[in-house]
């Protein structure tokens, strides 16, 4: 083990906090290691693995797939394209009409920013403080995280960063006239699972319409059912006009996608966006059978419940002051440090995430995790 952590730091530039395990295979919520021990992954692998890790039916539609075609761009018409397309349009309820496929959030949120500027002729995007919207120069610029913008100097002009919450500061920025977006995650996840609310969405989808700026919603945490829903956007009854995607849409295949509403799609002309591998077959196939199993398993009903038990649980312990978010995006706030927390959960056998804030510990488990998975995470926080 130790020769394949010097291997992979020789070789990949040391730019990450690793965990020091060996990970040789995935299945459903357990990862197993070199050494032959299984660890439950309550991170869901960055929040990427949303039908755990190496479901069988993503792993059979891959496999079909890989033998049929490995790849061809969008210059030509791919079935597996069309129909992942429209299994994730078909999730938005008719809030969205169109999509286009990238590689990752910040991709998607790239072309989002862009496409407003474009749009609209404006300039300026509004984002919020505590919002992480990717590490590309849009999306750092839109970041409301020090640290990230600190390290992409100078940012991307014209990119506001209202104070969280702050509706009458964003109203004051919207009536000066030339705001074309606002862009921000419903429940903040890097923040340390801060929400805005669904009432607070609401008055500044309003405020966005009467400004004529575009509201975009970066699901790429919130989406593909990780709250309960399959979209924040549809469980709340919002309607932003634009949903960007990533981590969870392919089940760990790398995708992402921009989700737009009918009225911006009739904007777009040809070669305004494109990409090289995005909406690939394997990838498509993937996001098909990601959708496909999350509704054969009932898995938004089946989070909404585990959720719930794991609040209602985790509230009682004596070193939890608050458990905040839906679905499977939460956050614990304990009494000390998060990165402890994380230390004595690792010595378990249990992989959870940290936050920007220093007091939060984030759960983004698989969305299949199984009620025996949950009895036991909270049999062994009960220990700590
Ligand atoms: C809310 C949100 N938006 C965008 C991104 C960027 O996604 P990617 O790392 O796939 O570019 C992330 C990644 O963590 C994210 O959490």
């Amino acid at each position: 083990m130790k020769t394949l952590f010097a291997k992979e730091d020789r070789y990949n530039i040391k730019t990450y906090a690793k965990v020091p395990i060996a990970v040789e295979r995935g299945q459903g919520s357990w990862l197993y290691t070199q050494d032959q021990k299984a660890y439950l992954d309550m991170y869901g692998g960055h929040a990427v693995a949303g039908t755990g890790h190496c479901h069988p039916e993503v792993v059979e539609a891959l496999k079909e797939q890989l033998e049929r075609l490995i790849f061809y761009s969008n210059s030509v018409y791919l079935s597996v394209r069309a129909e992942a397309a429209q299994a994730l349009i078909e999730k938005t309820d008719g809030l969205m009409a169109q999509l286009f496929f990238v590689n990752s959030g910040s991709e998607a949120n790239e072309n989002a920013i862009k496409l407003t500027r474009k749009i609209t002729g404006r300039s300026i995007v509004i984002s919020f403080t505590g919002g992480f919207h990717g590490r590309t120069y849009a999306a750092a610029s839109a970041t409301g995280i020090e640290k990230y913008r600190r390290l992409i100097t100078p940012l991307v002009a014209d990119h506001i960063v209202a104070p969280f919450g702050d509706l009458h500061e964003v109203e004051r920025l919207l009536a000066a006239g030339n705001v074309a977006a606002v862009i921000l995650e419903p429940i903040q996840s890097m923040a340390g699972i801060r929400d805005f609310g669904a009432e607070f969405l609401r008055e500044l989808s309003l405020m966005c319409r009467k400004y004529q700026s575009y509201l975009i919603f970066d699901e790429v945490q919130t989406g593909v059912g990780r709250v309960g829903g399959f979209f924040y956007a549809t469980k709340h009854g919002l309607e932003p006009d634009m949903i960007t995607m990533g981590k969870a849409i392919a089940s760990g295949v790398p995708m992402g996608a921009l989700l737009l509403s009918e009225k911006i799609g009739a904007h777009i002309s040809s070669g305004d966006l494109g990409s090289t591998f995005g909406g690939g077959p394997l990838a498509a196939a993937a996001a098909s059978a990601t959708v496909q199993v999350i509704e054969k398993q009932r898995l938004l009903l089946k989070v909404q419940e585990g959720s719930q038990k794991l609040k209602q649980a985790l509230q009682q312990l004596c070193f939890v002051e608050e458990v905040r978010g839906e679905g499977y995006l939460l956050g614990i706030k304990v009494h000390g440090t998060a990165a402890d927390y994380q230390k004595r959960l690792f010595a378990r056998q249990i992989l959870v995430g940290t936050s920007d804030d220093p007091s939060v510990l984030r759960l983004l488990p698989p969305l299949t995790l199984t009620d025996e998975e949950i009895d036991h995470f909270l049999a062994v926080c009960k220990e700590l």
